[in-house]
């Protein structure tokens, strides 16, 4: 279906919305939030990983996850100064949202954030499990008690949220019945934040593991943000009011055929342009396992080349491809190393948010 068409489908769909729930006070910060969360030029920082994912990251650098050290690297992260030039939100951990600065006044996370004009976010899906029936697939996980977390994540001082769902490539995959649960469990999720306050991040990510080809990947994006958007509407989400997380539309890691940044930037502008309703805010991409460079000189080309085009501001919020250099860098104690690192990406990112990175990708590929 045409941009055209399913925009007016979007709006006739959205009015019967209005009508039911009133455009009140609520949906003005929400709006508001969200619009700040992608204002031009900045991005999001995700440091949501969960304990585990983190003790991976950890290992990988020789450094033992703790409580303590986890506490020390997000202090790390966040206390960069001048990263509030290019980091409109940070996204965090349970754990991490009721932590606190290691100097010596402690302050919680939350209102250090907020003190430097960066908003505070929370990840609160409980992880991708196995779908029943469908051994090889996901659904996310962690809708039950979810009004009562999100009220007290606004309390802690959060202000928008995220979830992840992971839609696999494969034999038969996705199937239906994959996209379909996924897609009803962001929209439960997205209006119970809108509900408590808080704008979702809604993050459909489609897998770029497997060897299929960038038009594979395009297909099934398609379908996924289809499917995302009709269960939004139908849970009645307010799409001004949230922020769309997708994947880039490229080749998977072991295609023999690895699309250029041309062609990405090419499909996943036409993917989110037939897809994403106009009325969304912003879309902020996912890194997805992209190198650090690659997943900056895709944003950037796209940006460079359909700017004019989008109706949303299309910018970043990535957690491997802004962290990697920083973690790198620290190396478990070298702080001010990791956030030139952190800065260094994050200013970088924020060029390519504008499409005025070129110089700096010109032999990425
Ligand atoms: P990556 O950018 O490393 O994919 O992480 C983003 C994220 O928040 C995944 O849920």
């Amino acid at each position: 279906m045409f941009m055209k068409e399913k925009n007016i489908k979007f709006k006739s769909l959205k009015k019967q919305i209005f009508y039911i729930g009133d455009f009140n006070k609520m949906n003005e910060k929400l709006l508001s939030i969200a619009k700040q969360m992608v204002i031009k030029g900045k991005g999001i920082l995700a440091a949501d990983e969960s304990t585990p994912t983190c003790s991976k990251r950890f290992e990988s650098i020789g450094v033992e996850s703790t409580y303590e050290s986890r506490n020390e690297y997000r202090d790390m992260l966040m206390g960069t100064d001048g990263l509030n030039e290019y980091i409109s939100g940070v996204i965090m951990f349970d754990e991490t949202l009721r932590q606190s600065t290691t100097c010596d006044d402690k302050t919680p996370f939350p209102e250090y954030l907020s003190s430097r004009g960066i908003l505070p976010g929370i990840k609160v899906d409980t992880g991708a499990k196995t779908l029943a029936g469908f051994e090889n697939e996901k659904i996310t996980e962690g809708l039950d008690g979810l009004r009562d977390r999100l009220n007290n994540y606004y309390k802690l001082g959060a202000r928008f949220a995220k979830w992840r769902a992971v839609i696999t490539i494969g034999d038969d995959m996705p199937s239906d019945a994959c996209i379909y649960a996924n897609a009803h469990a962001l929209a439960r999720y997205a209006r119970l934040c809108q509900e408590a306050g808080l704008v979702p991040i809604v993050e459909p990510e489609v897998l770029m593991d497997g060897s299929h080809t960038i038009e594979t990947c395009y297909e099934v994006s398609q379908r996924t943000l289809n499917v995302v958007f009709e269960q939004l509407i139908m849970q009645h989400v307010l799409l001004e009011g949230i922020v769309l997380k997708p994947n880039m539309i490229i080749s998977a890691l072991n295609c023999n055929d690895q699309a250029d940044i041309n062609k990405v930037a090419e499909l996943t502008f036409k993917c989110l342009k037939d897809n994403v309703p106009s009325d969304v805010p912003g879309i902020a991409f996912l890194s997805g396992g992209q190198s650090s460079d690659l997943a900056s000189a895709h944003l950037n080309a796209m940006n460079k080349k359909y700017s004019n085009e989008m109706p949303w501001n299309v910018t970043f919020s990535y957690g491997r491809a802004l962290q990697q250099d920083a973690l790198n860098a620290w190396y478990g104690s070298n702080r001010k190393k990791g956030q030139a690192a952190l800065l260094n990406r994050a200013k970088n990112n924020s060029l390519s948010s504008k499409g005025l990175a070129s110089d700096l990708y010109e032999n990425v590929n």
